[in-house]
């Protein structure tokens, strides 16, 4: 680490608290998070790891008036159900909390309150749309209407989900309120506001200066908001789900949750230090010069933890500012953005139902293919490749003939290191610079990069075995065998330490059956690291292997949601082009009932109907028989066009034509009068 630094506080956003988190949350974010951490843990170092649930903002409201709860019951339960998700993948938070507590209400009140009498706010009072109605002013969220470029019909007040502009309110056409429907008003209220543009000068010399070694995608999106020039931004809402504002005159106001929100890692650290001691006093990780700020989080926070928080940050004035902020681009799933509206995602929860014990095969796919650089893809069949040929194949398999030949020649025992041949010498070059390697990748947040180092490792010990086959030299030199299976176990032994922070669960597992309980990244590429003679533990596998048919299973259920959404997704038609009443008095509709109906041969498409239309009757023919059963209709009154040519279908005179109106799915369903009428009278 930086000379200039001690210690290192690492935050990863807090997620909403309104449903269960996916791969996308647990890739973009937690798992490179959770890797870093370890890794500094693992080296000896003094570091924080803080998480939470944000348990503010509009939608959760959204979600608690559609299920007819309060926001609170809906925060308890995803807070409940994420805080358990990540705990069985590993995630290694020294403190998970939530920004509904005590602690985070005193400490976001306190930071606004202490800015708002410094001075560092600007108040204003602008024009919002309010609903009469309900008597409350209307988060863009709560506003729709037609969206102005693509003319949607259901676009929100600040986003329209069809054509993914941004919007604000003030463009939607005819816009309405969710809440009641009605016609939504302007009126003025007064915010409270964070002059950005204030800050414009420090942030600039401070990201496109000093930290030209951010990543590119953080660096080059900071660069473009500066770029265009930053304005004030509102920190409060009118809201009654949320922080209050702690001012005289503030009713009905909450802090805006991006304004609460981050303050949240700084309470929950709080929290933690106030209960164990051991942490030491919660402001050396916040306001100490000698602390190492990081914050893990997904693309569309990076305006929010490059810009805006440091911005508070520095106004409140005791506090650091991050050093780095990697942030991770979108991970889609099978070629599709994950959605968790059109359920398109893959829940932690669910996963950890259908692939029990199965936390380190995710954990490597997604970090194997994160999106560090560029937006990436989940697909299930990568999923099985990466575990079967990379975590089965080459890991377990060395892992798993290092164990199984030592127990079989040497009794379970560290056999000892004789004579090394030039090919072990070289064995051993070749992973001897591994922890500077992984260090290196690591310190720079390449966590991609670094897991394949640390799988090369694997492949070295696999191929090591592979050439010097220790299972055919047994038969004649033990004292060979020996010297390989020791190196063998070596390079098992370093594994478990290089895979910790990625595969936790499956290092513990190896260590456990090498019997090494102590272990430390300073033993990383060292060939001391379990001595001759050492008992090992029980061999079990590490890994696996994944069948088809649980993979096509999940691809299945995919395919399932994907048909679900299509037929959510049906709107009716556009209306045709104007018509008149004379064209529509040139129809001739009439009642008439069903007195037989029969399939027209051959076709199977075709009802064949005998009518009784007042006048004699007369036969119809019509494309529903994939829709009805022929006695289905018998006996109803239906309606039909009586002036139509008569034409003939598959060789049967068809003397007009039944209406029907067509469902989504293609389904038709004969329009009938909704009381009895005469045969023959006219419909109009
Ligand atoms: N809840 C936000 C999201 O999911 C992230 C909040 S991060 C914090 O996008 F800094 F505000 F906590
Ligand atoms: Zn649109």
């Amino acid at each position: 680490m930086d000379k200039k630094f001690k210690r290192t506080t690492v935050t990863s956003a807090l997620p909403y608290a309104n449903g269960p988190v996916h791969i996308g949350h647990l890739a973009g974010v937690y798992v490179p998070a959770d890797i870093y951490v370890r890794y500094l843990r693992l080296k000896g170092e003094e570091v924080l790891f803080v998480g939470g649930s944000d348990e503010h903002g509009v939608p959760i409201t959204i979600r608690a008036k559609k299920e007819g709860i309060t926001p609170q019951d809906v925060v308890d339960r995803y807070h409940t159900l994420i805080r358990d998700s990540f705990k069985e993948f590993g995630i290694s938070f020294d403190v998970y909390s939530r920004t509904s507590s005590k602690t985070h209400h005193q400490v976001a009140s306190d930071f606004f309150k202490k800015l708002y009498e410094n001075g560092k706010f600007i108040e204003k009072t602008t024009e919002q749309y309010y609903d009469e109605e309900a008597q409350q002013f209307l988060a863009d969220r709560y506003i729709v209407g037609e969206c102005p470029r693509c003319h949607a019909t259901d676009a929100y007040g600040d986003q329209c989900e069809k054509c993914g502009s941004t919007l604000s309110p003030e463009e939607l056409i005819n816009p309405i309120s969710k809440l009641s429907g009605a016609k939504p008003v302007k009126k003025e209220t007064k915010h409270w506001y964070l002059p950005l543009d204030q800050h414009e000068e420090w942030l600039r010399q401070w990201i496109l200066e000093d930290h030209k070694e951010w990543r590119p995608n953080v660096y080059g999106q900071c660069k473009s908001w500066l770029d265009l020039g930053l304005q004030p931004r509102a920190v409060s809402r009118d809201l009654d789900w949320g922080i209050p504002v702690p001012v005289e005159g503030a009713e009905g106001k909450v802090l805006y949750v991006w304004f609460d929100a981050p303050i949240g890692y700084i309470s929950n650290t709080k929290e933690l230090c106030d209960n164990n001691p051991q942490y030491g006093n919660w402001e050396k990780w916040w306001k100490d010069e000698e602390t190492r700020l990081i914050h893990f989080i997904g693309k569309d926070n990076i305006v929010f933890h490059c810009i805006v928080f440091p911005a508070m940050l520095k106004a409140e004035g005791s506090y650091i500012i991050p050093d780095n902020v990697p942030s991770n681009e979108f991970l889609n799933l099978e070629g599709d953005k994950i959605s968790t509206s059109r359920n398109w995602a893959v829940w932690l929860n669910e996963y950890l139902v259908e692939f029990p014990n199965k936390q380190d095969t995710l954990r490597y796919v997604l970090t194997a293919n994160a999106p560090e650089t560029k937006d990436n893809d989940f697909t299930w069949k990568d999923f099985q490749a990466r575990n079967n040929n990379e975590l089965v194949a080459i890991y377990g398999n060395f892992i798993n003939r290092a164990l199984v030949l030592t127990k079989k020649y040497f009794d379970g025992k560290v056999p000892a290191l004789n004579e090394l041949t030039d090919y072990d010498k070289e064995t051993l070059k070749e992973f001897s610079n591994v922890k500077e390697k992984l260090e290196s990748l690591l310190d720079n947040f390449k966590f991609r990069d670094a897991q394949k180092e640390a799988m090369n490792l694997a492949r070295i010990g696999n191929k090591y075995l592979a050439e010097t086959e220790p299972w055919k030299l047994a038969k004649t030199d033990m004292e060979r065998t020996a010297t390989i299976l020791h190196i063998g176990l070596q390079i098992a032994a370093n594994l478990a330490i290089a895979f910790e922070p990625f595969l936790p669960f499956s290092s513990a597992k190896l260590r456990t059956m090498l019997n090494m309980p102590d272990f430390s990244w300073n033993q990383l590429g060292k060939i001391d690291l379990l001595a001759t003679g050492a008992d090992l533990g029980e061999a079990t596998l590490l890994f696996e292997k994944i069948e088809d048919d649980v993979i096509e299973g999940q691809i299945q259920k995919l395919q399932d949601t994907k048909k679900v959404n299509e037929e959510n997704e049906w709107k009716p038609n556009a209306i045709k082009e104007e018509t008149t009443f004379d064209d529509f008095c040139k129809m001739d509709i009439r009642v008439g009932t069903v007195l037989d109906c029969q399939k027209v041969p051959k076709a199977d498409k075709l009802l064949q109907f005998k009518i009784d239309d007042g006048m004699g009757g007369r036969t119809i023919v019509s494309g529903i028989a994939q829709s009805y059963s022929p006695e289905e209709l018998i006996g109803k009154q239906v309606c039909f066009i009586a002036n139509f040519p008569t034409r003939k279908l598959k060789g049967v005179e068809s003397q007009g034509m039944i209406l029907s109106a067509v469902d989504k799915d293609g389904k038709l369903t004969v329009i009938s009068p909704s009381r009895a009428v005469t045969n023959g009278a006219e419909v109009g």
